[in-house]
């Protein structure tokens, strides 16, 4: 276990260099320069540990092991390789290098299996440059159409077609992949929360993943002078903001049972100190372990920004996203458990409430995913952390599990 943990310290260490925040964290923006960097390596080391690679018409990246079964289905293996602003090394990129790992794992043990072996490396899963997110592993399902794809533009009006030319990538290529081309998918990430830190166990075997719902508002109202507009004639898009932003915690407080609601991103037009703000367009993410919780939480978001549709004040909402809470496969979550077990590696189960591409994936096939422990519970920071040794106990497990699930002769 010791070479592959220093395998899988090194493939975090190079993927992190690929930022353009350095000192500040890994910036990885989808089809940006940092993209292909991390691109170019990952294809590099699927080529090494014997995988054919391939891109779809998203980015995705695809490394394949043929299995003995012609045209059989793939058991998929990874995570997405994009970041937040200003993030951690692991949130993904664990994923894709415990792929790697368990595709080294093969290659050194020479195994053949009998269904293909897939490591997957998917973009854009968090939003960070075309909103919602998600959107690697929505467009393989096809739940996020072509044409849908194709109308996504990030802040600065580029669309995604245009972003993947410009680092070489092909979007004519095919983008929805067939069910029956899928047999599982599994997926390792850091679990981005404090429990099995606090607990001192190594590995969470994930139950179920919250359902989640992104909003974009936009508030207008009319732009004018700093000093010479008197407070009762303004129409200011940005008190108006701020006013229901400040009502949005009560909402998920009311609501209870772990319901969260946060504002992350705010944009305020013109931007200019001495200048009323003529229009402010800000998130809403909301979730929940219940959809009835997130439905609701909707619904009286929606009437407290329409509430405050008053004194030249417009206001519009857009549901970018919204997925339903997913239960994980019991059998898959049983193979984990009784895996981890073999191993003498101590699991507790866990749910998440972090939105991971497993759960796109629970839509067509058998999902399987593994929590490793963070490092006080941080995520979406610079100071994210987890322990290479936890990950390569989770590479263990995972690579039991993909050698029973492809059948391995
Ligand atoms: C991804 O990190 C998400 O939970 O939004
Ligand atoms: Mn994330
Ligand atoms: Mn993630």
């Amino acid at each position: 276990m010791e070479e592959s943990q220093h395998r899988i310290e090194s493939h975090i260490n190079a993927l992190s260099a690929f930022t353009s925040t350095p000192e500040k964290g890994v910036t990885r923006l989808t089809y940006s320069k940092e993209d292909l960097q991390a691109r170019n390596y990952i294809k590099e080391k699927m080529k090494e540990y014997g995988l054919t690679v391939s891109e779809d018409g998203l980015g995705n990246i695809f490394g394949k092991l043929e299995g003995s079964l012609k045209g059989g289905p793939s058991v998929l293996i990874g995570s997405h390789f994009d970041s937040v602003p200003n993030g951690g090394a692991y949130d993904g990129t664990a994923g894709v290098v415990a792929g790697l790992e368990v595709a080294a794992l093969f290659s050194e043990n020479h195994l053949k299996p009998k269904y293909p072996l897939e490591v997957i490396a998917m973009v854009e899963e968090e939003g960070s440059r075309f909103g919602g997110g998600l959107m690697g592993s929505r467009g393989i399902i096809g739940s996020l159409s072509a044409d849908d794809f194709k109308n996504l533009k990030d802040k600065d009006g580029i669309s995604t077609e245009e972003a993947m030319s410009k680092i070489g990538l092909d979007s004519s290529l095919a983008k929805e992949r067939k069910p029956n081309t899928i047999k599982a998918f599994l997926e390792m990430h850091i679990e981005q929360g404090p429990i099995l830190e606090e607990k001192n166990i190594p590995i969470g075997v994930v139950e179920a993943i919250v359902g989640l719902a992104q909003l974009e508002v936009t508030i207008e109202g009319r732009a004018g002078h700093a000093g010479t507009t008197p407070m009762d004639r303004r129409s200011d898009a940005l008190v108006a903001a701020a006013k229901i932003i400040a009502q949005l915690p009560d909402l998920a407080i009311d609501e209870g049972e772990g319901a969260v609601i946060t504002t992350g991103r705010l944009e305020v037009f013109p931007n200019g100190a001495n200048v009323i703000p003529d229009k402010v367009v800000f998130s809403v993410d909301i979730r929940s372990g219940k959809e009835e919780n997130v439905r609701n939480m909707i619904q009286k978001t929606i009437e407290l920004i329409q509430s405050h549709s008053e004194n030249g004040i417009r206001t519009s909402v857009e549901e970018l996203l919204f997925i339903q809470p997913k239960e994980l496969n019991t059998d898959i979550r049983s193979l984990l458990k009784q895996e981890s077990s073999r191993l003498e590696i101590p699991y507790c189960s866990i749910n998440s409430g972090a939105g991971h591409d497993a759960m796109i994936f629970s839509d067509v096939t058998n999902v399987g995913m593994i929590f490793v422990p963070s490092k006080e519970g941080l995520s979406h920071c610079p100071e994210e952390w987890s322990d290479a040794r936890h990950l390569a106990e989770g590479v263990q497990i995972l690579f039991e599990a993909a050698k029973h699930l492809t059948e391995v002769e």
